[in-house]
């Protein structure tokens, strides 16, 4: 049953302490917890309701007193322990087997029973599934935790804060203590356990505190964790520069794990890696698997601030840790590598993913009003879309102003947690304004139509910019409001050059870029002393996650796309430019030849540029994937989608053969291993290059086998083969196999090569996918092997996933119940590839739907499967 936010109460039971004694095993894990914990006397007729899933219960006890089977109750969910009042120590003893738990939430097992070690996955609802607790984030403990294993399998223990003393025991049992002094909800609980290696620096606060930095790895991987470190320390110094947050324990560890169903947790002091967002080396891993990195532990740590000192109310308030978390995220890879490049990706998964989520049956708003589970919210909304806000927030309050805020914000709800209204309120408060507008923007679903057009007066030499917001329907909402819209303006003369800005009734600056904020329906701004027509640069940075419909021609996209000061309206106007190609195509079979050259001209003029960044051009070369394309179509034929795009991409390739196959060996050969900035963004070029040529002429294969042969970093190896592989090159096959000889035993990188073969854009891909299935490195149990193989075909590969006949929703279908029964979580994931399947035309409509039935009629759904199923079908 869906629980509501509007039915939010204030616990009736808070836990002041937690202890807890662990004495770990792979098949039998005994915990013993003593809960201390207060009742609300305003609250005096509610009883104990402690959460607990999974577990064996052995004992209960009310101060020290052990209880007989008639003074509890326990159910699947729940002990309820009757007739308790005031303040009592609560003790439970129970039994769970991690090794049994592939659900990985919880505490479980990574790797063999033998070998492998224990680790665990709280948020959102795990606590329940170690010990019976009040598992909601506004219930915040101090913790004190013991921990006994075998000292010879397990030499490694560690959980949350500050560690508090360790010693033998008999029988080779070895114990360590650990206290973590900040009071913490239950989802940022971890425990460590296992024989892992460990590297270690150390990082000196701007208050003067000197804390351990320790990431440990299993020993084939440590290796590769001098990155993840490096990224660390840049971390903690940017929080502290940029935002004036310093770190508060005196050690922060970090643990890798190849078994994680998301990208890694902020557990307070014990953060815990997927593997592939913390391991990097050149010879193990691309170039962007280097940004993610730095993106994910700055990510986490981050977290610190913005989720653990300051926590949620409820789950309904996710974005206010993940949105403004993201954001930070976002802030620090832009400061520290490429503004434009970040910025341009963040757009690009917004389109791909956000917007897609919301035109369908999957859409909820920022904060949503109702969920039946909760880890099913874990979205493109909630994260992307919800740093998309807080990013328009820094937009209107200007860095200084959003900084004010943000400290008034951590200064206000420290040690508590809080909601979305307190954040707004801290942000307002701070710059003396009311902000309660921007509530909108997390209560209303959907993606707005933003319009822009522009009338130029000669005689009045002034501008009018007239900007019109509405937001379609979507599932559950029917009625939108108008929200508030900052829309970031530049006006450009016909050489590019921005013109000082003069608001008609403001006094005259010397600005050339201005934000203006759209908060009814429709708003015309008028610009004076504007002598002549301009091309209007707007939503510079992309300052709102709006659909832009621009009445703009060629010409004036041609300006920006070559002019712009703005990056990113650079690389938007080449988009937009394409994305009109590709409308052709698939209206008429054919791009018009005078929008194509115009087109030509700019990537042109991008490409012999010395002075434009190689990673722009690249991008700007790069087409929107076809899902993107597709977007707003309806009664989409994936077919016809990529046979368009590919149209597109092959006329703007034979059009650009000579400059591309020029930057293409110019670039070639001297960045060997490096993988400072410069290097990576080369790369990006070349390999952008790589992939138009053999596109425009089967000939230049010939040029990736050459790639593939002397490549001495994985980016080129990769990128090379990707193209073999799409084009079907002669020997491929033997290729495929001396890759996955050289990479055997390193799980990421085969993850690649199971990716590379999956994405073939072509319908064969399918049974090649079904047969690595078999393949010895492939797991079902495996998040990162499914997501590698299953989820790449599903999600980049449209063109074999839609084959007409139905058997990749087969496939999918049955590749989702067949994971349903080990890991819920990731078939539950899998399952939103169907969330689209009404816009598409009817015959592959019918064929997804059947499937969809096919998964809700089974016996024994798990919930997070049985909700996505339930919503797609009904929305
Ligand atoms: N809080 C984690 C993050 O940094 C995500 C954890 C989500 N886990 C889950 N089981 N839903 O984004
Ligand atoms: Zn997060």
């Amino acid at each position: 049953p869906p629980v509501f936010l509007r039915d939010y109460c204030a616990p009736a039971w808070r836990i002041r302490e937690i202890e807890l004694e662990i004495d770990l095993d792979p098949a039998a894990t005994l915990v013993v917890s003593r809960l201390a914990v207060e009742q609300d006397p305003a609250q005096a007729d509610v009883e104990l309701v402690l959460d607990a899933e999974h577990l064996e219960l052995l004992e209960v006890s009310i101060d020290a007193r052990v209880l007989g089977a008639d003074e509890y109750r326990a159910s699947a969910q729940t002990l309820t322990i009757p007739g308790l009042r005031g303040r009592s120590v609560v003790g439970t003893r129970v039994r769970i087997a991690p090794e049994k738990n592939t659900a990985l939430q919880g505490l479980y097992l990574s790797g063999s029973r033998d070998a492998g070690f224990l680790l665990t996955q709280c948020e959102a609802e795990g606590f329940r599934r170690i010990t019976p607790s009040i598992d909601r984030p506004d219930v915040l403990a101090r913790y004190t935790v013991t921990l006994r294993a075998d000292r010879a399998r397990f030499p490694l223990l560690l959980a949350n804060g500050n560690a508090d003393g360790a010693g033998e025991l008999d029988g080779g049992r070895h114990w360590a203590r650990f206290v973590d002094p900040y009071p913490k909800p239950s989802y940022l609980f971890a425990l460590v356990a296992g024989n892992l290696e460990h590297i270690e620096d150390e990082f000196v606060t701007a208050e003067g505190r000197r804390v351990r930095l320790v990431i440990h790895a299993e020993t084939d991987a440590i290796g590769h964790c001098g990155w993840a470190m490096q990224c660390l320390k840049m971390a903690m110094r940017w929080d502290e520069q940029r935002f004036g947050r310093c770190y508060d324990l005196d050690v922060f560890h970090i643990v890798a794990t190849h078994d994680f169903t998301m990208g890694a947790m902020e557990n307070k002091g014990l953060n815990i890696f997927n593997a592939k967002y913390l391991l990097a080396d050149p010879e193990h891993a691309t170039d962007d698997d280097y940004r993610h990195v730095l993106a994910v532990v700055g990510h986490e740590y981050f977290h610190n601030w913005s989720g653990n000192r300051v926590t949620c109310r409820d789950w309904f308030q996710l974005s206010l840790k993940e949105g403004l978390t993201v954001y930070r995220e976002q802030e620090f890879e832009a400061d520290l590598a490429s503004r434009t490049l970040r910025r341009i990706e963040d757009v690009r998964v917004l389109w791909r993913a956000q917007f897609a989520e919301d035109a369908g049956p999957l859409a909820h708003p920022v904060r949503p009003d109702r969920y039946s589970e909760i880890n099913n919210f874990y979205t493109a909304t909630v994260y992307e879309k919800g740093a998309e806000i807080v990013r328009m927030l820094g937009v209107v309050l200007g860095a200084k102003g959003f900084r004010r805020g943000l400290d008034l914000y951590f200064e206000r709800h420290d040690g508590s947690a809080a909601t979305v209204e307190d954040f707004l309120a801290a942000l307002g408060d701070a710059n003396a304004l009311d902000l309660s507008a921007w509530l909108a923007w997390y209560a209303q679903s959907g993606t707005p139509d933003l319009r822009a057009s522009g009338r130029h007066d000669a005689q009045r030499r002034c501008y009018e910019l007239t900007l019109t917001q509405r937001t379609p329907r979507t599932s559950g909402q029917p009625r939108k409001q108008a929200l508030p819209v900052p829309v970031a303006v530049a006006l450009l003369d016909a050489d590019g050059r921005p013109l000082r800005l003069h608001l008609d009734g403001e006094p005259a600056t010397a600005a050339h870029e201005r934000v203006l904020l759209l908060t009814s329906d429709s708003a015309t701004f008028r610009f004076i002393d504007v002598a002549r027509p301009p091309v209007a640069s707007v939503l510079r940075g992309y300052s709102a996650p709006v659909r832009l419909e621009q009445a703009i021609d060629a010409a004036a996209l041609a300006v920006q796309a070559r002019h712009d000061s703005d990056g990113f309206n650079r690389w938007f106007a080449t988009d937009t430019l394409a994305r009109r190609l590709f409308a052709q195509a698939l209206a008429s079979g054919e791009p018009d030849p005078a929008l194509l050259a115009t087109h030509v001209r700019c990537l042109d003029g991008a490409l012999r540029d010395p002075a434009v960044d190689p990673a722009l051009a690249a991008e700007m070369l790069t087409l929107a994937d076809a899902g993107s394309l597709a977007d707003g179509l309806a009664d989409i034929d994936p077919e016809a989608v990529h046979q368009a795009r590919a149209q597109v991409e092959r006329a703007l390739a034979i059009a650009l053969a000579e400059p591309l196959l020029a930057r293409y060996h110019e670039l070639s050969g001297s960045d060997g291993t490096a993988v400072d900035l410069a290097a990576q963004a080369r790369r990006r070029l070349r390999n952008a290059c790589l992939a138009a040529l053999c596109r425009a002429d089967p000939r230049h294969v010939d040029l990736a086998r050459t790639q593939r042969a002397q490549a001495c970093n994985l980016t080129d190896r990769l990128a090379a083969l990707s193209v073999l592989v799409n084009a079907r090159a002669d020997g491929v096959d033997p290729m495929l196999d001396a890759f996955a000889q050289r990479y055997a035993g390193d799980a990421l990188v085969l993850d690649k090569w199971f990716s590379v073969q999956a994405t073939e854009a072509d319908p064969r891909a399918l049974a090649r996918v079904e047969a690595l299935t078999a393949h010895a490195a492939f797991r079902w149990t495996n998040p990162n092997n499914v997501y590698a193989l299953i989820g790449a075909f599903t999600l980049r590969n449209p063109r074999a996933f839609h084959r007409a006949d139905g058997a990749g929703y087969r496939f999918l279908a049955q590749a989702i119940t067949r994971i349903d029964s080990v890991t819920p979580q990731v078939a539950a994931r899998l399952a939103t590839s169907f969330g689209a399947w009404r816009k598409y035309e009817p015959v592959r409509r019918a064929l997804m739907r059947h499937e969809l039935e096919g998964i809700a009629a089974r016996n024994g759904l798990s919930p997070d499967l049985g909700d996505i199923v339930g919503r797609t079908l009904a929305g």
